[in-house]
């Protein structure tokens, strides 16, 4: 195990059987569609995660990136998140939106409202975590992958201060890191 690990919260056996079970319940969600899907992966966390989840997709479907800046190098989440890049057209399309972690919704709810504008035909989110943090407005998913408890985690995509991406687990940092890195910023 990485040495910067404090434990393993879900190990690759269990995302590899959990992606798979969601790529079947997206698929099924689509199933009377048919083509005209474009997935909006929100850069970078979910990188992993979609590469992973188009591959048992069983439809043609475009992919269109999107980066959401909502915090740097620190381990809060975000309070005024900007979009960045430029949206594929999404016109009568199908989007589906997917993300890494679902935490306060502020992220997923400035994402929604901007690709509303561009007149999608129907607009879904899929997100790999939910954390317990989402508060009392209505939730901005569809498709939950795993919900853990309110802790910072890194792997599988997720980042923290832009390290662990790599990781093939979904870890919990050892906490010295996360208040050495944030009082560093
Ligand atoms: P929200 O806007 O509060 O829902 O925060 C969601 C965003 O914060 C995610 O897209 C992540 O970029 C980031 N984030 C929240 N919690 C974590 C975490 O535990 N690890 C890594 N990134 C996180
Ligand atoms: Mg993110």
């Amino acid at each position: 195990m990485h040495e910067d690990i404090l434990r393993v919260l879900i190990d690759e056996a269990t995302i590899r059987r959990r992606v798979s079970e969601m790529a079947r319940e997206i698929a099924a969600a689509y199933a009377e569609t048919g083509d005209g899907i474009t997935i909006v992966p929100l850069m970078t966390g979910s990188i992993i995660f979609v590469a992973d989840l188009v591959r048992q997709l069983p439809f043609k479907l475009r992919i269109g990136l999107v980066t959401v800046s909502s915090y740097y190098g620190r381990s809060t989440t975000s309070q005024g998140a900007t979009l960045q890049g430029v949206l594929p057209s999404l016109s009568g399309q199908n989007v589906l939106v997917v993300d890494d972690v679902l935490d306060s919704g502020v992220t997923l709810r400035l994402v929604q409202n901007v690709i509303r504008q561009a007149n999608p035909r129907d607009l879904k989110t899929a997100v790999l975590l939910r954390k317990p943090g989402a508060g009392p407005l209505p939730e901005p998913v569809d498709f939950v992958g795993f919900d853990i408890p309110n802790e910072f985690v890194v792997g599988y995509g997720l980042d923290f201060d832009g390290l662990y991406r790599n990781l093939p687990q979904i870890a919990v940092l050892r906490p010295e890191l996360l208040t050495k890195n944030a009082m560093a910023c």
